[in-house]
């Protein structure tokens, strides 16, 4: 087969040909390849790596189209301190964003990718977020140089020929992504498997919506689409445009009468959202018929449509999720899903030519190599509490593998939601479940959701985090002018959706964990779905309404009166503590924090 000219461009849209010519100029790749999407072109990209050492074909057998990869040890997460949110004022960026003047960064932007593919291949990467043409979906065009970001790409979100087809309609805004691994190539040197810099900027531009990237190939430091775009730029738009861009999964759940009811939810890191997503009833619940399907994991685009109800869309088309803690116990749909054609990252490799990690079997390897490529064993383990994975390992794998995806998981008007749902992880204080009062109780509810801080995340252990919607590391703007936008989409709604909160995570006195979390979740999500659709009762209390133990479906599982008391404590001095909390993060926001927030807490004390 005749091979195509890579470098011919696939696109005649005159602003986009301009804008490559600019950044082909400042960037020097030594050669240029429009990637179209194809299969083919995927191949060659794998077996190039293969041979320059960044991916590992794993047996072919046991792991049908899937590859490793190692990364360098200094690019193994987003890295949050790095990340700015270069908007024309400070205060647009508010005081939870890193800002730097744009003039200045462009200054040192234009310093730093001058030159910086020299020796490299630059890669024309279209992309949609949100089925092509889709009527909320967007399109970016990512330029990298790294084979590795545009394989990655390809299963995370809809690439090449159609997008640009797309593209030259000329009808729809492009978002520029300038992305480099910063470490340019001089000529007849050998490639590093990981090519990365020490020197990191993962730069915003609001206003201009573009995005700029430089020295990591890792997640979402460099799949541009993900965190970037779907969320940080995305949350720019949704503000303009009257919508939400959300760190949210989607699930839909469908009860005995083979009713579907949609709801997204929105947790912090650690807190097990695909795992959720991906959720299995326990067995007298499936039986009885109720299902749980995956729409997405991890970014939620809602936006009202003509009736003024709340739809959806997961902008993405992959999971890229934390392989250590998932196994065949914690999340089956996970383990079928990334059992072919997947990217594995910083994981451990086995002998035979499989993967393992942490968590993935009871029984560890006999003996493995770890993600730094060193030899493992379980007694070396022991020893030196190496693991063979790191903490931060992903897979990267198609959403449609998965074999609870949503047969209405593409459909470009989204599906309808009909509850919130907001949760951390919190030893004490927040009950197993309870409801807000109404729109704005539920505003202030995800506003002031906390996460206690984990060993691996550093920070002071057990200390909650404020992490207003899950958005924190995400908000693309002030987080005060976010929660206005919040409140004000009511304003466009006809039903709004029901709002709850959850906590997996509550503690008894010995430090034991009251609730087994994972599949018995469902017992919760059926409640959540019987009050959204008016079948159940609550009981109000101070901070809302919730389940009695009567109300909840118990089918199977021992859970005590006395257990259920403890889960759903309201413990008043505990609530003193935490509204405290809540105006610590109020302080932050105070001169752009909507008044509805400040009288939720006033109502909020008073029911207390
Ligand atoms: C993610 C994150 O990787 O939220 O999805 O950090
Ligand atoms: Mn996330």
């Amino acid at each position: 087969m005749k091979k195509r000219n890579f470098a011919a461009p696939l696109s005649e849209n005159t602003h986009l040909l301009r804008w490559i010519e600019k950044m082909v100029a400042l960037c020097k790749p030594a050669r240029i390849h429009w990637v179209d999407g194809s299969k083919a072109e995927n191949d060659e990209l794998c077996a190039q790596m293969v041979r320059g050492g960044t991916f590992i074909k794993l047996n072919q057998k046991l792991w049908p189209g899937c590859y490793y990869a190692r990364s360098d040890a200094n690019d193994v997460a987003r890295v949050e301190d790095r990340t700015f949110i270069c908007s024309l004022s400070k205060e647009a960026a508010g005081p939870t964003n890193n800002w730097v003047n744009p003039y200045e960064m462009r200054r040192k932007l234009r310093g730093l990718f001058a030159g910086c593919m020299s020796g490299r291949t630059m890669y024309v990467l279209p992309f949609s977020m949100g089925p092509v043409g889709g009527p909320m979906s967007q399109i970016g065009v990512q330029l990298t140089d790294s084979p590795y970001v545009v394989v990655n790409m390809r299963i995370m979100a809809r690439i090449g020929t159609p997008v640009y087809a797309e593209i030259d309609k000329g009808e729809k805004r492009v978002v520029p992504c300038l992305h480099s691994v910063g470490a340019p190539l001089k000529a007849g040197a050998k490639d590093v498997p990981w090519p990365c810099n020490p020197d990191k900027y993962i730069v915003h531009f609001p206003e201009s919506r573009e995005i700029w990237s430089y020295g990591s190939g890792y997640g979402g430091n460099a799949l541009l689409g993900k965190k970037c775009f779907a969320l940080r730029i995305a949350s720019n738009l949704a503000r303009d445009e009257g919508w939400m861009a959300e760190h949210m999964l989607i699930l839909g759940v469908e009860d005995p009468k083979g009713e579907k009811t949609y709801v997204a939810a929105a947790f912090p890191s650690a807190c097990g959202k695909t795992n959720f997503a991906m959720l299995i009833p326990p067995d007298p619940l499936r039986k009885k018929g109720w299902k749980v399907w995956t729409v997405g994991d991890d970014i939620a685009w809602i936006k009202p449509d003509a009736e003024g109800r709340l739809r959806a869309i997961n902008p993405e088309t992959g999971f890229f999720g934390v392989a250590p803690g998932t196994s065949a116990k914690t999340n089956p749909n996970a383990m079928a899903t990334l059992a072919k054609n997947t990217i594995f990252t910083n994981v451990a490799l086995t002998p035979e030519g499989g993967v393992w990690w942490e968590g993935m079997t009871d029984q560890p390897p006999a003996e493995c190599t770890d993600w730094q490529g060193r030899r493992w064993t379980p007694e070396i383990a022991r020893q030196t509490g190496a693991k063979a994975a790191h903490p931060n390992a992903r897979f990267t794998a198609p959403a449609a593998q998965c074999p609870t995806i949503d047969p209405a998981w593409e459909n470009p008007d989204g599906v309808p939601i009909s509850a919130l749902i907001f949760g951390g992880r919190r030893a004490t204080t927040m009950p197993l479940i309870y409801q807000a009062f109404n729109w704005s109780s539920g505003v202030y509810i995800g506003a002031t959701m906390g996460s206690e801080m984990t060993a691996a995340a550093g920070g002071t252990l057990g200390k909650v985090r404020r992490d207003p919607m899950a958005m924190l590391p995400f908000c693309g703007y002030h987080m005060g002018d976010y929660l206005r936008h919040w409140i004000m989409m009511q304003k466009k709604l006809s039903v709004t959706p029901r709002i709850f909160h959850v906590n997996w995570f509550r503690k008894d006195a010995e430090g034991n964990f009251l609730w087994p979390g994972f599949r018995e979740n469902m017992r919760v999500l059926k409640w959540i779905v019987d009050r959204t659709r008016g079948r159940t009762l609550a009981q109000e209390t101070p901070i809302g309404w919730m389940p009695r133990y009567e109300d909840v479906e118990w089918s199977g599982m021992n859970f005590s009166q006395e257990k259920w008391k403890q889960i759903m404590a309201f413990d008043r001095g505990a609530w003193r503590a935490e509204v405290m909390g809540h105006e610590e993060l109020f302080l932050d926001l105070h001169d752009r924090l909507p008044k509805e927030m400040i009288y939720e807490r006033e109502l909020l004390i008073c029911r207390m």
